[in-house]
């Protein structure tokens, strides 16, 4: 390692103001068809049940949309109703946050339920930023072509139509409400790029974007007096007699009993699925992205979509163990970084997209031979110390300070010194479909955030997840409010549920018990 290292820094200098060649559209095909982990033939299986019946997903996530529910063995008395509101969010990360702020605005009783604690989620670990078209030199139209590209011209239109309209709008509310976007002395807001964008218009907050944003919207569902259960993930959903969605379960963590809601409508954001390890990859997602949201939509008939393509961001941290798959923001390319072999060279543009780089990284390690060995694998070099040499002293500190802290923890300065990366699992590309108004296939149920699927088409830009959750988190709340406003439920029922573990004996398939809720890191062991 500090033999390469030392290649590293006497390359540094000739380096410094290279120009670096992109990919061409051929390159970019073979790379992902050879080296992508969605390109694999051993992490996925064809799911036999369901609305997605003969779809490929990854292996982990089959395991629970084929598994066991957990209510399938409980006498459940749904006529003894604990809660009973209008509008029921399931999650309390930024999507849920947003959606309960814009259902209460509409005049609906409103209930958030989370599984750990209000803020815990994948927004709070965002760091680079949020993408929005608000500049003189760029344009919705231009924002939508940067990301339909992106995505492999998958993303369904009027989704992503909607995500690119509402971008400006989005950093308006979040400003308004109180987040504190990095801004130049004249108080316009500073902006970088990200990969795959044309424009600069990652608004930031330094390297904690997701957590100032989270901050600020956690603080305006409390200060409301928006009802929060903390602790009390839903394990399944409710539908009336007629199928309309009229609630969920929950599972009290503290009390260890079930909890019946009902709910005119239900908002689903429980975020993402980076707890599930897919193919063995360590993950920057935080401890409860565990897929429940799909698994609950999916039993109950919600068709999901691209559930194959999962996103691996470059740069994990490699070293030290401590922190392995712990994300290092793309900011860090976006502000000069290059990403380096064993050997000192360059091997690709620090700012490809995301399924491109992640690819390029792996062909670099494995094929080419030319990664570092470092703990029980093999990585490369981000060249950290380049940024300062580009923008001067005091850069890092003023715009990455906490990537400049997590790695001072273990005695590394990244001012001074490079540091090792590898892909880590990141985000779920695919999800939940819904329509503009951010409602599925099952009347009432509505989806936010990381598990919704179709906007970002099978691999998503930087900054566009910060902003599907304020937009889509937004509308499902503004819709669900007024939906709910006309709903007559009938008769709460599980039969749903009944139904599917039957198809499932039919088929011959029994996962694991489901939703996950938690990982599990003893391997066995008993740690009680
Ligand atoms: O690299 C990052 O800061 C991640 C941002 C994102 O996933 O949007």
């Amino acid at each position: 390692m500090l033999k390469s290292m030392a290649k590293v820094e006497a390359t540094r200098a000739q380096r410094l103001h290279a120009s670096i060649e992109r990919f061409t559209a051929e390159e970019k095909d073979e790379l992902l068809k050879e080296f992508h982990p969605d390109y694999s033939s051993k992490g996925f299986k064809v799911l036999e049940v369901g609305p997605n019946k003969g779809q490929k997903v990854p292996v982990e996530l089959a395991q629970l949309l084929e598994g066991k529910s957990r209510l399938q063995d409980v006498e459940l008395d749904l006529e003894k109703v604990d809660y009973d509101v209008d509008v029921l969010v399931i999650g309390g990360g930024g999507a849920g946050a947003s959606a309960a702020l814009e259902a209460h605005n509409g005049g609906a009783n409103v209930l958030v339920v989370t599984k750990l604690r209000m803020g815990d989620a994948n927004t709070m670990m965002a760091e680079g930023g949020i993408q929005a078209a608000d500049k003189g030199n760029d344009s919705p139209a231009q924002h939508y072509l940067d990301a339909f590209g992106g995505g492999h011209y998958k993303n369904i239109p009027e989704l992503l139509e909607e995500l690119v309209t509402n971008g400006p709008l989005a950093i308006d509310w979040l400003s308004k409400l109180g987040v504190m976007f990095d801004k130049e002395q004249d108080g316009t807001m500073v902006t970088t790029h990200g990969g795959g964008t044309s424009r600069k218009r990652m608004h930031a907050c330094a390297d904690y974007t997701g957590a100032e944003i989270m901050r600020v919207l956690r603080d305006e569902v409390q200060n409301r007096g928006i009802s929060v259960l903390e602790f009390s993930p839903a394990v399944e959903l409710l539908l009336d007699e007629e199928g309309k969605t009229a609630g969920a379960v929950l599972w009290d963590f503290d009390a260890q009993e079930y909890k019946v809601v009902r709910a005119k409508c239900v908002i689903m954001a429980t975020g993402g699925a980076g707890r599930l390890h897919y193919q063995g990859f360590p993950t920057s997602n935080h401890y409860g992205a565990t897929a429940d949201g799909l698994v609950m939509a999916y039993r109950a008939g919600a068709p999901l979509i691209y559930a194959d393509a999962i996103q691996y961001h470059p740069t994990g941290v490699a070293y030290p163990a401590q922190i392995y798959g712990a994300l290092v923001t793309e900011k860090v390319r976006s502000i000069g970084a290059q990403l380096v072999n064993s050997e000192g060279e360059i091997f690709m543009h620090p700012l490809e997209t995301r399924d491109v780089a992640a690819a390029s990284i792996i062909r670099e390690c494995t094929a080419r031979g030319k990664g570092v060995k470092a703990l029980d694998g093999v990585a490369l070099w981000l060249d950290t110390p380049l940024i300062e040499m580009l923008h001067g002293e005091g850069t890092i500190a003023k715009r990455i300070p906490g990537m400049l802290r997590m790695y001072a923890k273990f005695g590394i300065d990244l001012r001074k010194e490079p540091i090792l990366i590898y892909p880590t699992l990141h985000y779920q590309n695919g999800g939940i479909l819904i329509d503009k108004d951010a409602e599925t296939k099952l009347p009432g149920l509505f989806v936010a955030g990381e598990a919704v699927g179709g906007i970002h088409g099978t691999n998503r830009l930087m900054g566009n997840s910060l902003l599907d959750i304020i937009v889509f988190g937004r509308i499902a709340g503004t819709k669900a409010a007024e939906a709910a406003k006309s709903v007559q439920l009938g008769k709460l029922s599980l039969e749903h549920v009944r139904r599917y573990a039957e198809e499932e004996k039919a088929a011959g398939v029994q996962g694991e018990l489901s939703p996950k809720l938690l990982p599990v890191y003893t391997h066995g062991r008993d740690v009680r």
